[in-house]
């Protein structure tokens, strides 16, 4: 596994715990592509340029079927056993991606691996608005939470 972040990325306003979801999302289906595959690496790369900072995760894994790349985006598509896979990871990824103005794209070749590319835009600052949700009770402010968890 190889990790690659460039030194000085610009700062970006970000939700960071939906940002760490896409990343485990992400990272997730490419250990689980690895499994059944004889090369098994794994490479991130974090790197800007003038638009945006980019995330490049890519892998050696199964690779993804020519006929299912339009799919992995859509919930609830999986090729995943039941219990295994929700279908719900990339679908997510993508909206949580799309409230920063992101973009998320996919190259993939079965049988070679695929590699997710991942760019949030700069200066996306005045686009971001935030809901503060101030509740005591953990009946209310738990599902809020869990169900708003991203800006428009
Ligand atoms: N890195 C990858 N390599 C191969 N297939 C992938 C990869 N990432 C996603 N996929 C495919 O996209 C499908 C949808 O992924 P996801 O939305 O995360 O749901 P889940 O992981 O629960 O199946 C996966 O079931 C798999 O078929
Ligand atoms: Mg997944």
């Amino acid at each position: 596994m190889s990790v690659n972040v460039d030194k000085n990325l610009p700062d970006i306003y970000m939700k960071v715990s939906n940002i760490q979801q896409v990343f485990l999302n992400i990272i997730g289906n490419a250990l689980d592509a690895l499994k059944s595959s004889d090369e098994k690496s794994l490479s991130i790369r974090m790197y800007a340029n003038e638009k945006c900072i980019n995330v490049d995760i890519e892998d050696t894994g199964c690779g993804i079927d020519h006929d299912h790349i339009l799919k992995i985006f859509d919930p609830f598509f999986t090729t995943k056993p039941p219990g295994k896979g929700t279908g719900l990871g990339l679908s997510v990824s993508n909206s949580i991606i799309k409230a920063h103005e992101g973009t998320i794209n996919v190259f993939s070749e079965k049988g070679k691996g695929s590699l997710f590319k991942i760019c949030l835009p700069l200066n996306n600052k005045k686009k971001i608005s935030i809901i503060l949700v101030v509740d005591d009770d953990i009946m209310i402010h738990t599902p809020i939470n869990q169900y708003v968890p991203f800006f428009h």
